[in-house]
């Protein structure tokens, strides 16, 4: 068993708990949050000690690995107290907003062999990791076209927001990870555009946006199109398309059960997709623990490691460079 304690107890680190308990190679060792109650509230839930500071986690005999699920300007501190503790580390996404911090971060991983693994938790979906082995078995023959369809059910409330980093630091950030994961390339070039169409106002008072569509190219000309939206009034949308020379794959929407209604006056109506991530990729957020359990225990690198991360935010400051001068960007700008 490899005993694992939970750093940030919010929306996230409370099924990250509910995870690692109902996993049969993990136990749930402690858990911390700078908000006391909310450790306290896992604690009392799930019968574990909360510890009194992050420091006591990181020196704790009882404490095998860590999982990092606090907010995201604590990730990368974290993520270096884990490296010089030794303990390996499973953090969400992002690594930091910031790239200067990542790269400085990125010292710290690259001169360890302690694990690191990313919260990209999408690669762990059956749907679309059965359609990238397709791929990769040439069923579709030369990959061409990657599409990532990826929208949010509700707008976040606007504390959220103005905290998030930016709609490609937070949530495109995913997809530019499975973008790379799909092409199973790095992408060279990058076009953006992006707005506030769904709430301009807030939009204008934040400097966000809250719609955006992204293309990505990669150096033998793969293309790779992102798009996002903070809301779909119908669900949580989630699909992936490959296009290759000898056919396409899907790896599609998730709904609580395929019972379909024919009425008089509709046909073929089905019950809304799953609500939000939690739901829709519960077996992927349960399949990470089970790839990060498996690293520790058999000393295998992360599948989706520290570099992962960074790239993804590399793919995002480039995004961003993008809608900023309305051009192609080159990754290779961000790479200095
Ligand atoms: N993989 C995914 O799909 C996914 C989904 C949602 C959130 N996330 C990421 O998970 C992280 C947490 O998001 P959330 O939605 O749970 O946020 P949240 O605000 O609900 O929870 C964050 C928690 O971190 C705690 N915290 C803040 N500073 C801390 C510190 N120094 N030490 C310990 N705890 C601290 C807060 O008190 C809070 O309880 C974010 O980085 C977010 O980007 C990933």
């Amino acid at each position: 068993m490899i005993k694992i304690a939970l750093l940030g107890c919010g929306r996230i680190g409370q099924m990250h708990a509910a995870n690692v308990i109902a996993h049969p190679g993990a136990s749930l060792a402690m858990v911390f949050d700078s908000h006391t109650p909310s450790a306290q509230a896992i604690g009392n839930a799930c019968s574990v000690p909360v510890a009194t500071s992050a420091d006591d986690v990181f020196a704790s005999k009882e404490v095998d690995a860590v999982l990092i699920a606090s907010a995201t300007e604590t990730h990368a501190d974290y993520i270096e107290q884990a490296v010089a503790a030794e303990k390996p580390a499973l953090c969400e996404k992002p690594i930091d907003l910031s790239l200067e911090r990542v790269n400085k971060c990125a010292a710290a991983v690259s001169s360890s062999s302690v694990p690191v693994q990313l919260g990209f938790n999408r690669r762990f979906d059956p749907g679309h990791r059965a359609a990238r082995e397709a791929m990769l078995a040439g069923e579709i023959g030369q990959l061409h076209q990657v599409i990532i369809t990826s929208r949010d059910p509700e707008l976040p409330p606007r504390s959220y927001l103005e905290t998030a980093g930016g709609l490609l630091r937070d949530m495109t950030i995913h997809d530019f990870d499975l973008a790379r994961f799909m092409l199973d390339d790095e992408p060279t070039e990058v076009f953006a555009v992006a707005g506030a169409l769904i709430d301009p106002v807030l939009g204008a008072e934040l400097n966000e946006v809250d719609t955006a569509m992204i293309i990505l190219r990669t150096a033998d000309g793969k293309q790779c199109h992102i798009n996002n939206s903070r809301t779909a009034v119908y669900g949580y949308d989630q699909r992936i398309e490959l296009l290759g020379t000898t056919g396409m794959l899907q790896s599609d929407n998730r709904k609580p059960h395929e019972v379909k209604r024919y009425t008089s006056n509709t046909t073929e109506t089905s019950a809304p997709y799953q609500y939000f991530f939690i739901e829709r990729y519960q077996e992927a957020f349960m399949a990470e623990i089970s790839a990060f359990v498996d690293c520790i225990e058999n000393g295998k690198t992360p599948e989706v490691g520290f570099e992962d991360g960074r790239r993804a935010l590399i793919l995002a400051e480039a995004a961003y460079l993008s809608i900023a001068e309305n051009r192609l960007v080159s990754v290779a700008e961000l790479m200095a």
